[in-house]
């Protein structure tokens, strides 16, 4: 039986990586993001289908789900990866991309769950289903240097684990991948980061594939990747808030500009 995941995010980074690896791994791919060209030649090269979707538009992600559970009327595999960066203090932040950053950040994942819940029901009643969220360390630590960034994540993980209460023995696994600094296009870490310690924890974005994949092989409801040293940052933000905020804010960004 051909399995089914779709992809948001799919035209660069972490999504694309994710991608080739499923398909190497024999699942079907709906490879799903706003560049046309990005997303077709990766098709093209893998042997998925593509669909054009701004996640952050919650009327544009119902009409994505109906197009596709209509070719597709059971989804083995939702990845809830598009994400976008937003830079700057909560001082100095553009509002625009303060609510932008919710829309695509948390919305697009919780729009996404809904809009394909029918498809991943229909798959969880003959074997199970997945539904991975992409959050970030920034879920679970207060990043001053780009707050809203970190406020959607925060937003995004708890939507993630409430989620994954209630898809308890449901059939559906809920997996909440949560990476540190990864290089990619939208997020070019090892230039925009001051510390060099920070610089030296950047991993590839197919180390978070390889995590995702591992996930649901094993269902790991929460992954930190790398673990060392995010693991103890997460800690030791519930223990020291105030504190944790304060060497992060000094060890951060070059500037707000990139
Ligand atoms: N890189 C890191 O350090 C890091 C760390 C932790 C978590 N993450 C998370 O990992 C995820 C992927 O990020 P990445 O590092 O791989 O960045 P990236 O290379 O910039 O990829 C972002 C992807 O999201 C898509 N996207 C952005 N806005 C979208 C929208 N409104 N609608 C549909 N698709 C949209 C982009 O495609 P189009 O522009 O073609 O639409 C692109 O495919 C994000 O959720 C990010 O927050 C990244």
């Amino acid at each position: 039986m051909e399995r089914i995941a779709v992809v948001t995010g799919a035209s660069s980074g972490i999504g694309e990586a994710i991608a080739r690896r499923l398909a190497r791994d024999g699942w079907r791919c709906v490879l799903v993001a706003r560049r046309e060209d990005r997303l077709r030649a990766l098709a093209d090269e893998i042997g998925a289908e593509i669909e054009l979707c701004d996640v952050g538009d919650r009327t544009a992600v119902e009409a994505l789900a109906e197009r596709v559970l209509e070719r597709h009327p059971a989804i083995h595999l939702l990845v809830n990866n598009a994400g976008m960066p937003a830079r700057g203090t909560f001082l100095s932040v553009d509002l625009d991309l303060v609510e932008e950053v919710m829309r695509v950040n948390y919305l697009g994942s919780v729009w996404c769950s809904r809009g394909f819940q029918p498809g991943l029901e229909a798959a969880a009643r003959v074997g199970g289903a997945h539904i991975v969220n992409l959050v970030s360390v920034a879920g679970t630590v207060s990043f001053a240097p780009a707050g809203a960034y970190a406020a959607s994540k925060h937003a995004q993980l708890a939507y993630s684990r409430s989620l994954g209460a209630a898809l308890r023995d449901s059939g559906i696994q809920v997996h909440s991948i949560l990476p540190g600094f990864v290089e990619t296009e939208g997020f070019p870490q090892k230039k925009v980061l001051r510390s060099r310690l920070l610089r030296s924890f950047v991993i590839e974005a197919d180390d978070v594939a390889v995590t995702v994949v591992k996930a649901m092989e094993k269902g790991k409801s929460e992954c930190v990747v790398p673990w060392f040293p995010y693991r103890f940052v997460g800690i030791a933000q519930a223990i020291a808030p105030g504190l944790v905020a304060r060497f992060v804010g000094m060890s951060a960004h070059r500037g707000e500009s990139v």
